[in-house]
C-alpha cells in the first residue's frame, strides 16, 4: 500500500496519465530514446506515426520519405509503446482543412526560411495530434531545436493542458545526428558530413572555456567543415529562436549543410554558464543501417 499526503499525489493514483511521441515513422534510436523516457513517465505510451504532407513543402521529399510500418511496429513495441496510433490520411483530414497554425517569429528564420509552409504544417499536425489525443504529456527531440521551440511556446500561447518534454539528441558512434535522412548518404557524404557535428562540439568546448561571442562561436562550426558551406548557422535564443549576438541566456547552436545532396540539421544547447547538451552517441551501428529490418 502506498500513502500520500497531498491531494495531488492522491489524484495522481487515480488518473492515468498518457504520453505522447509523435513520429513521422522511419523509427531510429533518437525515437526510441523518446518513447523508452515516455514509458518511464507516463501509465500509458501513446506513438503517432504520420507522415504529414502538410510540412513537407517538397511533394517529391514527401513521395520519397520512408515507410516501413512493419518494421516501426515492431520497434515500437519493443519500446514499451502501448498504442501505435497510424491514422488514414482520411482519419486526419476527413475535408479539405480551412484552418491552419501559423507560430510567428520564431518559424521565420533558420529552417523556417529554408523551408517555406513547413512549420505551419507542423503546428497544424501537432495541434490535432494534442487535440485529438489529449495526452498529459508529449514528447519531442532537442535534434530539430526550432520545432521544440515553435510547439512549447504554441502550446503556451494556445493553454493547451500539456506538458511538452524535450529530449536530448541521440548521435551515430562518432557524432553524427541520427536522421532519416543518413542512410541516403554515400560514402564520401557520409565522411564529410561528420564535420557538423565536430563543429557544434568544437564551439561548445569554447563556450566551457569562456566564449560568449556569438560570432566567434559561430565561426568554430565553420573552422570545422572543410571548406563546405554551411546553409547557416545561428546562435539563437531558445525561448525566440531569435540570433542573439552573446551567449547570455539559455540557447541552441544551429547549423545546416547540404552534403552529396543531402540537407541535414543539427544543434547543441548552450548555457550562459558554459554547460552544454551534446546529446549522447550509440556505441554500435544504428538501427538504421541494419538491412533485415
Ligand atoms: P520525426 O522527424 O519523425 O521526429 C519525431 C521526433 O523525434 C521529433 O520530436 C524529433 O525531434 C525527434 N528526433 C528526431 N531525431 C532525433 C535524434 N537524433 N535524437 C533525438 N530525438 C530525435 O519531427 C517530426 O517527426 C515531425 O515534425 C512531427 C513532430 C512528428 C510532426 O509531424
Amino acid at each position: 500500500m502506498r500513502i500520500v499526503r497531498t491531494f495531488a499525489d492522491c489524484r495522481s493514483l487515480v488518473i492515468r496519465s498518457t504520453g505522447l511521441v509523435p513520429t513521422l515513422g522511419f523509427v531510429h534510436e533518437g525515437h526510441l530514446d523518446l518513447m523508452s523516457r515516455c514509458r518511464r513517465e507516463n501509465d500509458l505510451v501513446i506513438s503517432s506515426l504520420f507522415v504529414n504532407p502538410l510540412q513537407f513543402n517538397d511533394p517529391a521529399d514527401f513521395d520519397a520519405y520512408p515507410r516501413k510500418f512493419d518494421r516501426d511496429a515492431g520497434l515500437m513495441e519493443e519500446a514499451g509503446v502501448d498504442v501505435l496510433f497510424a491514422p488514414s490520411l482520411e482519419e486526419m483530414y476527413p475535408t479539405e482543412p480551412v484552418t491552419a497554425v501559423v507560430v510567428k517569429g520564431i518559424t521565420e528564420f533558420m529552417e523556417g526560411a529554408h523551408r517555406p509552409g513547413h512549420f505551419e504544417g507542423v503546428a497544424t499536425v501537432v495541434t490535432k495530434l494534442l487535440a485529438g489525443i489529449q495526452p498529459d504529456r508529449a514528447y519531442f527531440g532537442k535534434k530539430d531545436a526550432q520545432q521544440l521551440t515553435m510547439v512549447t511556446r504554441m502550446v503556451g500561447d494556445l493553454s493547451m493542458p500539456v506538458e511538452i518534454v524535450p529530449c536530448s539528441t541521440v548521435r551515430e558512434a562518432d557524432g553524427l545526428a541520427l536522421s532519416s535522412r543518413n542512410v541516403r548518404l554515400s560514402d564520401e557524404a557520409r565522411r564529410l558530413a561528420v564535420g557538423l557535428s565536430r563543429g557544434l562540439f568544437h564551439a561548445a568546448d569554447l563556450v566551457a572555456l569562456g566564449e560568449r561571442d556569438g560570432a566567434v562561436i559561430e565561426q568554430a562550426v565553420v573552422d570545422q567543415l572543410a571548406g563546405m558551406s554551411p546553409e547557416y548557422v545561428t546562435l539563437a535564443d531558445r525561448f525566440s529562436a531569435e540570433t542573439i549576438a552573446r551567449l547570455d541566456r539559455p540557447a541552441f547552436l544551429a547549423a545546416a549543410l547540404e552534403v552529396g545532396g543531402v540537407r541535414l540539421i543539427d544543434n547543441v544547447w548552450l548555457e550562459p554558464d558554459g554547460s552544454s547538451d551534446l546529446g549522447r552517441c550509440l556505441e554500435e551501428t544504428s538501427i538504421l543501417h541494419w538491412e533485415e529490418r
